[in-house]
């Protein structure tokens, strides 16, 4: 692509912010190595409202909390005050619908951009709606950030693994419940690690998602319903969280040589996925269990390889931001 790409963010938290550092520190690369020229076109929030400017935002004016006046009145009139040719989609899960952030990748596949998101909802939810719509636009919908913070799974099956059958998978997909698993190994209670957890900037000021296993059943489904043709929604993941799990416990499995651990995992039985999140004891000779702190491994089964794993060694903002920038950099060169 020689012209200039106009993109437009949707959600400017923790991701946002770091995606627009990450294009600034990789807008050489994208010039030089894949032609890419782009411009911030557009930024909205709900405390924002919509902003957008077709000649170009001022980037670090707008990292400095400086915005200018929303002048559009939703979010179709954003995308095309944008002339948006991508819009990204970083807003908080809404675990019962997924919206409004169905609504807004709808909107902006139906106004010819591609639709980017770090957000499980719109995968759990309507994953093949968006794909579907994608591509009779002739467009992308892609979603690399959802799971494990930008480490390529999607793309990995979709790119560099054709006709291959996945039968199941397990891992370790919630980083915040490793963390206070941990700190209940060294001798926490749940509230102590909790709190530990979020003076780390690990855990939410509502640490509920992670702790029952929300987050983690999230990213089972959407694994499940993209990578093994599923179509689970969240009321068909056996799902049981932490919160019933004491110290003691915790510690007696560690003193007999295992390492409780929130585990992911679905598996093909005949023609249904059976899925479920529960903490469960592992040996220490599981890599399941090997994983620390803020990391995070995923094991597949397929019929061609019997075990194919990816492991993130501290995962973060920079690599949630690189799964959109990848993302990006697919869509605009297919
Ligand atoms: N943090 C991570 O490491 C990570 C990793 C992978 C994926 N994700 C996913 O990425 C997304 C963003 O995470 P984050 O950490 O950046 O969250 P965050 O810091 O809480 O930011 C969320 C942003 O979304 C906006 N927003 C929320 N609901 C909205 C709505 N209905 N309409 C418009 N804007 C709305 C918020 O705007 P206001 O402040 O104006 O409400 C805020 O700008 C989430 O879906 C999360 O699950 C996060």
């Amino acid at each position: 692509m020689n012209s200039i790409c106009n993109l437009a963010l949707l959600g400017f938290g923790n991701v946002g912010r770091a995606f627009v550092e990450l294009l600034e520190r990789k807008r050489g690369a994208l010039r030089e190595q894949h032609g890419i020229e782009f411009r911030l076109t557009g930024v909205a929030s709900r405390r924002l409202g919509w902003i957008a400017d077709p000649g170009g935002l001022d980037v670090p004016a707008l990292l400095r909390g400086q915005f200018p006046a929303a002048a559009s009145a939703n979010v179709r009139d954003w995308i095309a005050a944008a002339r948006a040719h991508v819009v990204f989609e970083t807003t908080s899960l809404n675990r019962h619908d997924g919206q409004p952030a169905i609504e807004h990748l709808r909107a902006a596949l139906e106004q010819g951009a591609h639709a980017i998101s770090a957000n499980k909802g719109p995968v759990v939810f309507a994953y093949e709606e968006l794909r579907d719509l994608a591509h009779a636009r002739n467009k992308r919908f892609l979603f690399e950030s959802a799971v494990m913070d930008g480490v390529p799974i999607f793309s990995m099956f979709a790119e560099t693994l054709p006709a291959i059958d996945v039968r199941g998978f397990r891992g370790i997909l919630n980083s915040t419940t490793n963390v206070i698993l941990e700190q209940m190994e060294a001798g926490a209670t749940l509230e102590q690690a909790i709190a530990k957890a979020q003076a780390l900037g690990v855990a939410e000021t509502d640490p509920s998602d992670d702790i029952d296993g929300w987050d983690a059943a999230f990213k089972t489904i959407a694994l499940s319903n993209v990578l093994m043709q599923g179509r689970l929604r969240p009321g068909d993941v056996r799902r049981l969280g932490i919160r019933e799990l004491s110290p003691e416990k915790v510690q007696a499995a560690r003193a007999r040589g295992s390492a409780y651990k929130l585990v992911c995992q679905a598996y093909r039985r005949g023609n249904t996925i059976v899925a479920e999140v529960a903490p469960k004891p592992l040996p220490l000779s599981d890599p399941l269990a090997w994983v620390q702190g803020t990391s995070s491994i995923i094991q597949f089964e397929t019929d061609v390889f019997p075990g194919l794993a990816l492991t993130e060694v501290n995962g973060g903002l920079d690599a949630t931001a690189y799964g959109l920038l990848a993302d990006f950099i697919r869509a605009v060169r297919s």
